[in-house]
This record gives C-alpha cells, structure tokens and sequence, in this order.
C-alpha cells in the first residue's frame, strides 16, 4: 500500500528511487508532440496565459527552491519577468503588483500556513488570477486557486521532500513550455525540452545507478560539521535544496553559494574539515565554475563534484568526480537534485539519524 517501505529501508530512500516513475507520472497526457498545450491547467489557461506578463511565485521550504529554479526557466523560455519569494515575507509586506501579474504558488502539501495566506492576502492585491503547483488534490490551495496543476508525486511521507520536489519541477517546466508557447518561443527549443522532458525518467534512473559511489563518498561527509554546496545558474537554487537536505536529514550546517560569490566571503572557512560539494553540467558557465572550483582546492578545500560526463573535470588528489548522464542545458536541474538526496541521505543513515522524521522538524507546518 501507500504507507509501505517495500523493500527500501526508509521512506526517503523509497521516495528518492519512485522519481523516475512520479516524474513519468507528472508527465503523463501533457506533452504534445513537439509543445505543451495549455488545457492541463484548466480550461481557462491559454486565455490567462495571453495576458499574463509578469509572475509572483510564493513558497515555503523545499518548494520555494522549484520556484527560484523556475524563475531561471521562465525568465529564459517565456521571457516573463519572475519574483520568488518565501511566503512568510510576502504575506508580510507591502507587495506592488503590476498590471497582468500572475499569482503562483507551490506546495507539496496544499496546507502550509503561510503559503494559504500568502494566497488569501494576494488575492485582495489585484493580481490577475492564480496558479498552484500541488500535489494533494482537494487541499486547501488547490480549491482556493483558479488554476491548478497538480504534481502527481503520490504520498510523500518522509519530511524532507524528495520526489516532490522534481515533480514541482517537472511542472514547472511544463508550465514555462506552455507560457512560452503562447509567448513565441522558438519551435525548435519548444521541440528540444519536450523531447527532453520524455527522456528525463530514463535519465533519473541511471542517476540512481550512482547509488553505492554516493554511498561511498558519505563517509567523508559523517564526522564533518559543515559543508559548502556550490553551483551557478539554475544550479544555484539546487545546491541551496542540497544544503536544506543535509540540514534537515544530518544535522550538519550547510550551506550554498552561487559559485562566483566564494570570494565574498566562505572562502575564508575553505579548509580540509569542510567539505565542498559543487553541481557542473555542461552549461555556459563551467568554465567560470571550473576556476572557482581552482580557487577552493588552492585553499586545501575538499571537492565533490557532480559533473556531466562530457565535462571533462578530471578526479585528482583533493578533488572527487561523479559523472552524470548528459542531459539537455534546461533539465539538468532536476538531474542533479538527485545524487544530492542520495548524499544527505547515505550521510544521515551513517550518522544513524531518524531519516523520515528528523528532529523539530514537520512534514506540513498547518500553523504559522
Ligand atoms: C516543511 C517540510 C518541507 C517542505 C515545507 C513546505 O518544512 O518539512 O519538506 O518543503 O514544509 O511544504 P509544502 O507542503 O508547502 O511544500
């Protein structure tokens, strides 16, 4: 049943390996054949989508991380200027809306309280509609929104989100397509991430492959007390997901720069006792990635680098590398979330933490 483990020693772990599946899932009746078509949003999508031209996306936790992924998609794909931010600030604060603004939220849950009220508050400040990206249906953002999409992950049980999270992701990207349709992008990339998108669970699951050489590298990880994720680009928001799981899971301090802020500041805590994890697909700023990687390793800094195998950074003393599958420039978001869940939680298993309930911790926070 739904509330089984299987054969899978925790939750989590369970939920990590149901990605290649959920993602299918996600996927599933919404893809044409070289676009997305809107009609998975509601009736009433492609009308919105027309007028919409400016995006507000609100989150909490793990969700707020797809929005800010998003936010480097939708810029790049649909040409619409985004603002990102967490919930709790928003509801909070003066917002200005201009006119044709889209209200999005993101929840796993549907129930978290800051995320619903960001939504009841935004709906007195003039927004042109809202969109919610789920995954329970019936829950109160859903029934609240005009639009919905609905992730279709399954029942997550383990705290911290896993399959949720690249199901948000999936989309999310789903959405950009489609916003990017009726906002004129380019047949040929249309075509290109759509047939991507289709490849994607094929791809997930050889990162999986990668299971025991993740589970390896944990070791290295166990008896540190800090940790440094790193990456640029849309891989900005997943080393910030990559820091929050192996917070949440292993109570090691974490955390993520973009990589080209180092010199501002965590260069200085650059030593052998913390660990530096980097995530380098193959985009138009590894070479910029690869010099910032140089500046870590001249400060005796260990480096684990996830890398695309056509990368072409090579393992050396100091220096780890895990070759990934390559995947198309706008995907590989969510491929590289995927050897990061495995680390925090080979990591937390060694440090024999409760994986699927960590401490203070709630799977939904239902009061402010
Ligand atoms: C809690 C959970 C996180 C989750 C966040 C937002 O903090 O532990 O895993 O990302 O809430 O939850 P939501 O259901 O709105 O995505």
């Amino acid at each position: 049943g739904a509330a089984s483990k299987g054969e899978y020693r925790h939750f989590m772990q369970k939920e990590i390996f149901e990605q290649p599946a959920v993602i299918a899932a996600a996927l599933e009746g919404r893809l044409g054949e070289r676009s997305v078509p809107s009609e998975c949003f509601g009736p009433d999508a492609e009308a919105l989508f027309s007028r919409v031209e400016q995006l507000h996306i609100v989150a909490c936790g793990t969700s707020y991380h797809a929005g800010l992924v998003a936010r480097y998609w939708l810029e790049r794909y649909a040409g619409i200027p985004v603002q990102v931010e967490v919930a709790s600030e928003y509801r909070y604060r003066t917002v200005v809306v201009p006119d044709n603004t889209l209200f999005v939220t993101l929840s796993q849950s549907g129930e978290t309280a800051d995320t619903l009220a960001a939504l009841r508050f935004a709906r007195e400040q003039g927004y042109l509609g809202s969109l919610a990206i789920c995954n329970v249906p019936g829950s109160s953002l859903v029934r609240e929104s005009d639009l919905t999409l609905m992730t279709q992950a399954g029942p997550e049980i383990g705290v911290a989100s896993t399959k949720a999270f690249t199901t948000q992701l999936t989309a999310l990207m789903l959405f950009t397509l489609a916003l990017g349709r009726v906002k004129g992008l380019d047949a040929e990339t249309q075509a290109e991430v759509v047939a991507g998108l289709r490849g994607l669970p094929q791809l997930v699951s050889r990162v999986l492959e990668l299971d025991d050489a993740i589970e390896s590298l944990s070791t290295e990880f166990a008896e540190k007390h800090h940790a440094l994720f790193l990456g640029r680009g849309a891989h900005f928001p997943i080393a910030l997901e990559g820091a929050l799981k192996l917070k949440e899971i292993s109570y090691i301090h974490a955390e993520a720069y973009p990589a080209g802020e180092l010199k501002h500041g965590p260069l200085a805590l650059v030593d052998s006792e913390m660990p530096v994890v980097s995530v380098a697909p193959n985009d138009e700023l590894l070479d910029k990635l690869k010099s910032n990687l140089q500046e870590v390793r001249a400060r005796g800094g260990e480096l684990f680098v996830f890398a695309d195998e056509r990368v072409g950074i090579e393992a050396q003393e100091g220096v780890r590398v895990l070759s990934l599958p390559h995947v198309h420039d706008a995907l590989a978001p969510i491929l590289y979330t995927v050897p990061l869940q495995l680390l925090s939680y080979h990591v937390a298993v060694l440090k024999g933490t409760d994986v699927d309930q960590p401490r203070n911790l709630a799977k939904s926070v239902t009061v402010e």
